[in-house]
């Protein structure tokens, strides 16, 4: 393991995993796919996928939340003449809310780092706060807003006498980023963009706390992503994700927000999801 990885977790529970996983899987993946709420079909896609189930894997945090299946998948993507380089994807994340511990929902990137991965494309749910988006719109995260106020950034030795450096970092990676945009175009999809905002959760936002949102520039509010794009950056890989506007934000809309509306909404939109995925991931290159 190298020394970015320990820079964030206590080693041996990471070793055992990576371990554990190094054995299933002859190809190391490249690019890692951590998919959200409702999105896990993307997994079907890939072609002879090795398939773990996350409970097999030693240390590995679970997920109880209703449309997080909790499998790991390593595999390509094939269409027709293209294909992807090795893939490694999350089917169901681990949310920071469900232990009140960061080193949960940053430890499958972490596996990934130490496998690796160079490329971390993040997918999730997030209620719609900008008035011009409708349900089942698809975002690309062009910045985020971190108002848990947690950062799994981990000062290393050397950093200790100015551990700041990381808030100066630019977390989004354009090339990955461009590469989600290109694809959306050849496939003449319409393609939000804006900025995304961690909430802890789990309860959803009042109208009041969405209109503070609103007013400070955000575009999108969900309870994942951003504490696995900090860590995949300090780790040294490339960054970038799509929000599937699953619902409006809380008091747009007459009804109250439920998980099912956000789950309803994901399986509909779910095959133009898939399509942007997968063209993004075929175009993916090193
Ligand atoms: N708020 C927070 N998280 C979410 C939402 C929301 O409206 N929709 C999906 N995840």
């Amino acid at each position: 393991m190298n020394k970015e990885s320990q820079r964030l977790h206590d080693s041996s529970r990471l070793h055992d995993a990576v371990d554990f996983l190094s054995l299933k899987t002859i190809e190391r993946p490249v690019t890692a796919i951590v998919l959200g709420s409702g999105l896990g079909d993307f997994a079907n896609q890939i072609a002879d996928p090795i398939v773990i189930d996350s409970h097999a894997v030693p240390s590995y945090p679970t997920s109880s939340v209703q449309g997080h299946d909790g499998k790991l998948v390593f595999g390509r993507l094939r269409d027709q003449n293209r294909e992807s380089l090795p893939l490694l994807v999350f089917k169901g994340r681990v949310h920071y809310y469900e232990s009140g511990d960061l080193q949960t929902p940053i430890f499958p990137i972490e596996v990934a780092k130490a496998l690796g991965v160079k490329n971390l494309l993040v997918t999730n749910a997030a209620g719609g706060i900008n008035r011009s988006f409708a349900s089942g719109d698809l975002m690309l995260i062009t910045d985020f807003i971190n108002l848990a106020f947690l950062n799994p950034h981990r000062p290393s030795e050397e950093d200790r006498v100015t551990p700041f450096h990381a808030k100066n970092k630019r977390y989004l990676d354009e090339h990955l980023s461009g590469l989600i945009l290109s694809a959306a175009e050849r496939l003449q999809l319409p393609l939000q963009r804006g900025t995304y905002c961690w909430l802890k959760g789990p309860s959803y936002e009042t109208k009041a706390e969405i209109e503070m949102l609103h007013r400070l520039g955000a575009d999108a509010v969900g309870m994942s992503t951003v504490p696995e794009m900090i860590a995949a950056v300090e780790l040294g890989m490339r960054t970038a994700g799509i929000s599937l506007i699953s619902n409006l934000a809380a008091g747009f809309s007459a009804e109250p927000l439920s998980h099912n509306e956000v789950s309803e909404t994901a399986s509909r939109v779910k095959q133009t999801f898939i399509g942007l995925l997968s063209e993004t991931i075929l175009s993916i290159k090193n």
